[in-house]
């Protein structure tokens, strides 16, 4: 399942990714980052050079591999994404150039530097893959059609890309490149772990669909439907077009005796975010059933004590504690459409 992070703004999903992506970096100096371009993650980006000058974390011993470089610049343009790396990030860092690998749009074989780039990230495993989002769902430049079993490739880019991009070339169409050398979507399903960062409505609808629609190879995230540790880092411009979410509290029968006398504090934990939408409905209801009790909202990313000590998975549990002791806990799980159904107590 996608989880997601819901943030104020652009500022928090970069302070959100960079606690993820350094949380990686921190615990393995020698880890593989898959890295991406476009003005989303520029703050994530910032926010690691701070830390490095700042907190001395290094990147010598880091390879990174890049998801994708336009067809027709010449590396040393401004808006090569060779260039854009090295100012927005490599520059900045102790990485050495030798562990910087990004695809080649030179020279006259680009089938070649395909299968070469192929052969480079079959010998890697990426730990943490940074992506950003099209508005018709690309990631990468795997436009919509793109198969999900593709690896690295050459590529049109869609009308829309075309004008969306226009802004780094002096808003002309004509000067933004036609093709692009991508990873494939299932090099980009390789990563242990994928964080997609997207703020502003002109992303909403992509993301609505890649979070909640049906996965299909006209919004190539929606492959992402299938990793196993995905999250998307969302501003509430890019969450607003995720469906509602509602709660069914199916089997409360063991709460009702517990809660009886008024004195109870109900916590919810969910390791799955996206819960602002998700938990304050679901507090609203309970708060409505249980006169006297105190509803507090817990989200265990922000509190991984918490979590380890009730070995909180990734559905939604609800805790009642009385004088300070867990007396109950309810587990539940969210359907396709986002309810959450709290199934049972297991105390
Ligand atoms: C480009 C890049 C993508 C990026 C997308 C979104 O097309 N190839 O990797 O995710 O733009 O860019 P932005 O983050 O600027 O919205």
């Amino acid at each position: 399942m996608i989880k997601v992070i819901t943030c104020k703004d652009y500022e928090e999903v970069s302070d959100k990714a960079a606690e993820i992506m350094l949380e990686v970096v921190k615990s393995n100096p020698q880890c593989t980052l898959g890295l991406a371009t476009g003005s989303s993650p520029i703050g994530l980006y910032k926010r690691m050079i701070k830390d490095h000058q700042e907190n001395g974390t290094s990147y010598s011993e880091v390879k990174t591999y890049n998801l994708d470089e336009y067809v027709g610049l010449p590396i040393t343009h401004p808006e090569s994404y060779y260039s854009f790396m090295h100012r927005n990030l490599f520059d900045h860092i102790d990485v050495k150039e030798e562990n910087v690998h990004i695809p080649s749009s030179q020279g006259d074989d680009l089938q070649a530097n395909c299968d070469a780039y192929n052969a480079a990230l079959a010998q890697a495993q990426i730990d943490i893959q940074v992506l950003g989002i099209g508005s018709d769902g690309h990631i990468g430049f795997n436009e919509p059609g793109t198969p999900f079993d593709s690896v690295t490739h050459i590529t049109y880019l869609k009308e829309s890309t075309i004008k969306d991009n226009a802004r780094f070339f002096d808003d002309d169409i004509n000067k933004v490149p036609t093709q692009a050398i991508t990873m494939g979507i299932s090099n980009v399903m390789a990563a242990k772990k994928v964080i997609l960062l997207a703020t502003g409505t002109n992303k909403a609808k992509a993301v609505a669909e890649a979070i909640q629609g049906e996965q299909n190879v006209e919004n190539a995230a929606t492959a992402l439907q299938d990793h196993p540790d995905v999250y998307f880092i969302l501003d509430e411009a890019a969450a607003s077009l995720l469906k509602p979410q509602g709660v069914e509290i199916v089997n409360t029968e063991k709460f009702d005796s517990v809660i009886a006398n008024g004195s109870v504090i109900v916590d919810f934990y969910a390791d799955w975010c996206g819960p602002c939408k998700m938990i304050a409905p679901m507090l609203d209801e309970l708060a409505k059933a249980y006169e006297n009790v105190r509803f507090v909202k817990v989200n265990v990313d922000h509190d991984p004590d918490v979590a380890a000590r009730f070995e909180v998975t990734s559905i939604p549990n609800l805790c009642c504690f009385k004088d300070g002791q867990l007396v109950n806990r309810a587990v539940g799980y969210q359907t396709k459409d986002g309810l959450i159904r709290l199934i049972e107590s297991t105390m």
